[in-house]
């Protein structure tokens, strides 16, 4: 366990935003956590819970304690004929839990390859790529209530997932600490390659098996998403917006080209990036927050930009991509 008072916050965010909070708590089992949220400085003061600050933006330094989970443990807790379950603790780096399946022959999660953070951060935000959603592994996530240190188990249904949502931003939020994660990893599974050009571009790397989907989905993401150890990001800034099937035909007769995905008979989903580089965003900055100029969706900090300036440049991105199309963006990053 690691108590720092008046830490830095720069190595706990991915935008690589200066910002300081109270103290930083870092507790390597659930014992250690029970422990911190009986005593001081936990209960007298505000708590934000953090993975690798992947999905975050510091406006401000942090009046309270921030927590950060180090059980980093994966272990097999059944297995059938077709099927394994692991679970992961939640300070498990995200991509270390996919390498492990991949080496071990584990399908289901290999399309969410080198997406930032760790596993409790990954279940709370159901974190998609390709196709897959972290949902579709999830079976059990154990927590700890934040009020009474009282363990909990949540079902998938429980945590009330949707596109990059959960129970535990939502009403729950702040209330639950996620500890460990189960997941349900399949010993033959079928591969899901039929987002956009993926499915070429594996074959064009080879075999049609798990350690070459991992690499071409590596290096796709390589290609477009910026290393944040070069320039500070959180991936995808914004959400894809839902519209209705009918906004959806207003724009699709205006602007034919436009990629979209089915939803439902109602709803169509765009992608944020598209909009965005439609308004020539891309590769644009103001002050030190910019556009990644391989991704719209992408914002960057160019080098000592604050929180501030980042949401600024979102502001207006928000405006003219709302002039243009009609359409609000949401932010998929937290802004604390
Ligand atoms: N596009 C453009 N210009 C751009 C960016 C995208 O025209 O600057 C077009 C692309 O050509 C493509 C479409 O928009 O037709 C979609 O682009 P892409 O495949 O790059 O995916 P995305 O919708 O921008 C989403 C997720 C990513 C995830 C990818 C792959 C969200 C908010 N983002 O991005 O997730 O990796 O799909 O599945 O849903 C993240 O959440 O941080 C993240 C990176």
């Amino acid at each position: 366990m690691k108590i720092t008072p008046d830490a830095s916050l720069l190595p706990y965010n991915t935008f690589g935003i200066n910002a300081m909070a109270d103290y930083l708590i870092e507790y390597n089992s659930v014992a250690e956590l029970q422990d911190f949220l009986k005593s001081e400085p936990v209960i007298s003061n505000r708590i934000l819970h953090i993975g690798s600050g992947s999905n975050l933006l510091f406006l401000n330094d942090f009046k309270g304690v921030v927590l950060h989970s180090l059980i980093n443990s994966i272990t097999k807790v059944n297995e059938t004929s077709g099927s394994v379950l692991l679970e992961a603790g939640s300070g498990v780096i995200w991509d270390d839990l996919v390498a492990y399946c991949v080496e071990n022959g584990l399908g289901g999660i290999e399309n969410l390859s080198l997406i930032p953070g760790e596993v409790g951060a990954a279940a709370v935000q159901n974190i998609g790529a390709y196709g897959v959603e972290v949902q579709d592994l999830i079976r059990t996530i154990k927590t700890i209530e934040t009020a009474s240190g009282l363990e909990r188990e949540f079902s998938t249904a429980e945590c009330r997932y949707a596109y990059r949502e959960s129970v535990f931003k939502s009403s729950l939020k702040g209330k639950y600490i996620i500890t460990s994660v189960i997941f349900e990893l399949q010993k033959q599974p079928e591969f899901k390659l039929n987002y956009l050009h993926l499915e070429k571009e594996v074959i064009k790397n080879g075999e049609v098996n798990l350690k070459n989907i991992r690499q071409t989905i590596i290096a796709i993401r390589e290609s477009k998403l910026p290393d944040p150890k070069t320039a500070g990001n959180a991936g995808s800034f914004f959400m894809n917006p839902v519209v209705s099937k009918e906004k959806f035909r207003t724009l699709q007769s205006e602007f034919p080209q436009m990629p979209h995905y089915y939803i439902s008979e109602a709803e169509e989903k765009i992608p944020a990036g598209w909009l965005i580089d439609q308004c020539s965003w891309k590769g644009k900055s103001i002050g030190n927050a910019g556009v990644h100029d391989k991704q719209a969706l992408v914002l960057v900090n160019r080098g000592g930009a604050t929180g501030s300036e980042i949401v600024h440049l979102a502001e207006q991105i928000q405006h003219s991509v709302k002039e243009r199309f009609g359409i609000g963006l949401q932010p998929e990053v937290n802004y604390i």
